[in-house]
């Protein structure tokens, strides 16, 4: 069925100008943008939209990282589209990441990897939620 997942594109794709190309990617992969915004997160937008990972070695370091420079959030809409963002997505360490994909594509390491995803249409909702409102929402 369709549905909406949510997406951001990271600093490290901002900082090269890869907003568009990447945006390509996933209308490619038949996902439409129905929302997007470039945003410089806070440290407290950040911490609370990776809450889940606060007790991770990583998570300092992945907050610095997301604070470093704009981010495009995005919800995009599609046949199943978390599944279908996962999969142009490709692994979240690079290295693991196959071909075509933007993260074998475009990432520079396991945390600048130049976009997120959600991983479940629940934390989809989620995260659509923790950026936009629904009139922001345009299908
Ligand atoms: P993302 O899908 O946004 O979810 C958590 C992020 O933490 C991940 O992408 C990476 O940017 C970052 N990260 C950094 N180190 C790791 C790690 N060892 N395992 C998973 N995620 C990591």
């Amino acid at each position: 069925a369709a549905n909406r997942t949510f997406s951001i594109i990271k600093p490290d794709a901002t900082r090269r100008n890869l907003t568009g190309a990447v945006t390509k990617m996933l209308e490619d992969a038949g996902l439409r943008v129905v929302a997007s915004k470039r945003i410089k997160m806070t440290r407290e937008q950040a911490e609370g939209f990776y809450a889940v990972h606060k007790e991770r070695p990583f998570f300092d370091d992945l907050v610095a990282f997301m604070t470093s420079g704009p981010v495009v959030v995005q919800v995009l809409e599609g046949e199943d589209a978390v599944k279908r963002n996962r999969d142009i997505m490709g692994a979240t360490n690079p290295e693991n990441a196959e071909e075509g994909t933007i993260r074998k594509t475009y990432a520079e390491s396991i945390e600048a990897n130049s976009v997120h995803g959600s991983d479940s249409d629940e934390n989809a909702a989620t995260e659509i939620a923790f950026f936009f409102k629904p009139e922001e929402i345009v299908g």
